[in-house]
């Protein structure tokens, strides 16, 4: 059976439950199409990461973000790609001796300082690298949900622990809030700890496991996100077939996608969502295709 069977099949087993969760979410549109996700906000539109790029993904009608979360030397939670601060923000001229300029070794008060939005536009002028509790508020404010990614978790010890700490304290480990979230990381030792952590939390593995090492993930992870030039129709229907840790199928959501006709390829292979930093070209492609 065809997994988006099974989903609905085990939904109706399970009832609400499962229909509560971000994976059968992703297959419960109207159209079964595949969720679209504004990969680091609307990122095309405005500057990667931060509150103004969920904002504009927001305002276009996208409700799923994703993001990348690391640590201060102080210990304060950010949202930002790069170990460095130096691609999108303004830290060579406000810290020009603090080469290489890794996040790890800026404090919060620091970061807070810089602009993170001319790099991208002056229309963006004096926008800010958000902290993670910001920005879990103002996903919660649009209403949106939210693929936390756990970036360079190998440069953060315990970065797991804290993020479930941060989550809980802003309210997003309860039921309804745990239907908008999914936790990511390329590393599977940090999906394993967070799943471990947090058993009920929906999680995420960046990469393309060989088909025979499918069924150790699925132990711990609830979806296998590859890159899209990775993919095959035939991948994506193995994965399906096997159950994650919350008894739903294996679910694919796959990266990063910015035109039409990877969309159309990447939706007939069957994935169940594709992360994007164009999602209107991606949604436009998915409507014409179906
Ligand atoms: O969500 C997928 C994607 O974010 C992984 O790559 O480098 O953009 O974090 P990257
Ligand atoms: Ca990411």
């Amino acid at each position: 059976m065809h997994a988006r069977a099974v989903a609905v099949t085990a939904t109706a087993v399970l009832g609400t439950a499962a229909l509560m969760s971000p994976t059968s979410d992703a297959r419960a549109g109207d159209t079964g199409e595949p969720t679209v996700i504004a990969h680091r906000g609307a990122s095309a539109y405005a500057p990667e990461n931060t509150l103004a790029s969920i904002d504009k993904a927001a305002a276009l009608g996208f409700h799923w973000v994703e993001n990348d979360v690391q640590r201060t030397k102080d210990g304060s939670l950010v949202v930002i790609h790069d170990d460095s601060l130096k691609r999108t923000t303004n830290v060579e001229q406000v810290f020009p001796g603090r080469a290489p300029w890794k996040v790890k070794d800026f404090t919060a008060a620091e970061i807070a300082r810089l602009d993170a939005g001319s790099w991208f536009s002056p229309a963006f002028a004096g926008t800010r690298v958000p902290t993670l509790a910001q920005y879990m508020r103002r996903v919660e404010h649009n209403h949106e949900k939210l693929l936390l990614e756990i970036k360079n978790p190998e440069l953060y010890p315990g970065i797991e622990k804290q993020t479930m700490k941060l989550l809980d304290n802003e309210g997003w480990l309860d039921g309804r809030h745990r239907a908008r979230l999914i936790v990511q990381s390329f590393s599977a030792d940090s999906i394993r700890t967070v799943h471990r952590l947090e058993p009920a939390v929906t999680t995420a593995y960046l990469g393309r496991p060989s088909v025979g090492q499918l069924q150790g993930y699925a132990d711990f992870t609830d979806l296998i996100n590859p890159s899209y030039g990775k993919l095959t129709g035939a991948y994506v229907s193995t994965v399906h077939a096997l159950d994650g840790p919350h008894g739903r199928p294996l679910g694919v959501f796959a990266w990063t996608v910015n035109d039409a006709a990877t969309a159309s390829k990447v939706a007939a292979y069957g994935v169940d969502g594709v992360i994007t930093n164009k999602p209107d070209v991606v949604r436009a492609a998915l409507n014409a295709a179906h």
